[in-house]
């Protein structure tokens, strides 16, 4: 797809929400138009979820693959009734737990929603950001919002406005100009229709505070493999994502170990680490991407830290493996697209 549209880029900050400028973007949403909304997790590439012609632009302008479903943004419950044909009991009590917040359920689809949305399948992804821009453009357009991250397919999802203008200026009527995300990875997303609970993509709310509300919560295979056999149960999920033009190797080790390993790359290398690891890298080009035992530290930095790197003029990116661990299971299942799948264990 060539640039040729001529984006509006619309600045509004969370210190100085202006009602005229949500009207503004709410406006463009309504009339089929597409735009990059700020959430707490990754910015979003937003279109009215109920309008088919709308939809299909969304899958243009990321040059995303057709059977890859779009997540559905509201900003109520009562939104809720018009999208899914039930709402079991989990999902209920995981709604009250984590709404409006960075987790995904998905449901049976109801029939105002386009089949596209959910790439033809029955169900459909559904979430309500906690981040109050969002809400409110979401009330203003009085319509749910269908939204993948605003990044184009198989980059680094956006977490600041400058990188949501770097992959979709030229693709989208407007970008809203917002705050940095805070989470800094997507929302988590669980199956519970037909009576599973099943996590798919990990993501701002763990498994172990599903776990707390819902009970046992079945990890997917694609979690944490490369899900070459078998049925795929989240299409997202399938492909090498979230990288950097660069080649990513993950590796698993200690400061020491890591630090030993990078130092010793026979290609012009870079690394992508923890803070703790710096001191050890010598003269090596490298980006900090958090502390290494705070998850949520991790989370805020990767995807800045990933495109970073791709501006380091390496060969190759070593990034240092997380603990997979409360937030840390999102990062590590993030840095192993990112990365291919190919793991170096020391
Ligand atoms: O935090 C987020 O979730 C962000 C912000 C913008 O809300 N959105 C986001 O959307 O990450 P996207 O399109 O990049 O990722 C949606 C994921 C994909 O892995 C997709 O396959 C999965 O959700 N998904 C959506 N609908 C599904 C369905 N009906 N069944 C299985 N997986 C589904
Ligand atoms: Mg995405």
């Amino acid at each position: 797809m060539n640039n040729v549209m001529d984006t509006r880029l619309v600045e509004i900050y969370s210190d100085a929400v202006r009602d005229d400028r949500i009207q503004l973007v709410a406006d463009i949403l309504r009339s089929g138009g597409l735009a990059v909304i700020p959430t707490e997790t990754v910015y979003g590439l937003a279109a009215n979820a109920y309008d088919s012609d709308a939809v299909a632009a969304i899958f243009a302008a990321k040059g995303r693959p057709q059977d890859n479903p779009l997540i559905v943004h509201i900003a109520d419950m009562d939104m809720l009734g018009d999208i899914v044909s039930e709402v079991p009991d989990s999902a209920r009590r995981l709604a009250e737990a984590y709404w409006p917040g960075p987790l995904t359920m998905i449901m049976r689809r109801g029939d105002k929603i386009p089949a596209s949305v959910s790439a033809g399948l029955d169900t459909v992804a559904v979430r309500m950001p906690s981040n109050p821009i969002a809400r409110q453009i979401i009330r203003h357009c009085g319509c749910p919002l269908a939204a993948p991250s605003a990044n184009l397919s198989g980059s680094p999802s956006p977490t600041t406005a400058e990188y949501a203008i770097a992959d979709m200026m030229g693709r989208v009527d407007c970008i809203v100009m917002s705050d940095d995300c805070e989470i800094g990875v997507e929302s988590t997303v669980v199956l519970l229709a037909d009576g599973q609970a099943r996590l798919l993509r990990p993501g701002g709310i763990t498994l172990e505070q599903l776990e707390a509300v819902i009970g046992p919560v079945a990890v997917d295979s694609a979690v944490l493999s490369s899900q070459l056999t078998g049925r795929v149960s989240s299409p997202g999920m399938k492909y090498k994502h979230y990288a950097p033009k660069t080649k990513v190797i993950m590796v698993d080790g200690d400061c020491e170990q890591y630090a030993g390993y990078v130092c010793r790359s026979a290609q012009p290398a870079a690394a992508v680490c923890f803070e703790e690891d710096v001191p050890l890298l010598g003269q090596l080009p490298h980006v900090a991407y958090g502390r290494q035992g705070d998850d949520r530290s991790q989370a805020h930095g990767i995807f800045t830290a990933l495109r970073r790197a791709d501006q380091l003029g390496a060969e190759v990116i070593y990034a240092h493996a997380p603990s997979r661990s409360g937030v840390g299971l999102a990062v590590y299942n993030r840095l192993l697209r990112a990365a291919a799948f190919e793991v170096v264990t020391l």
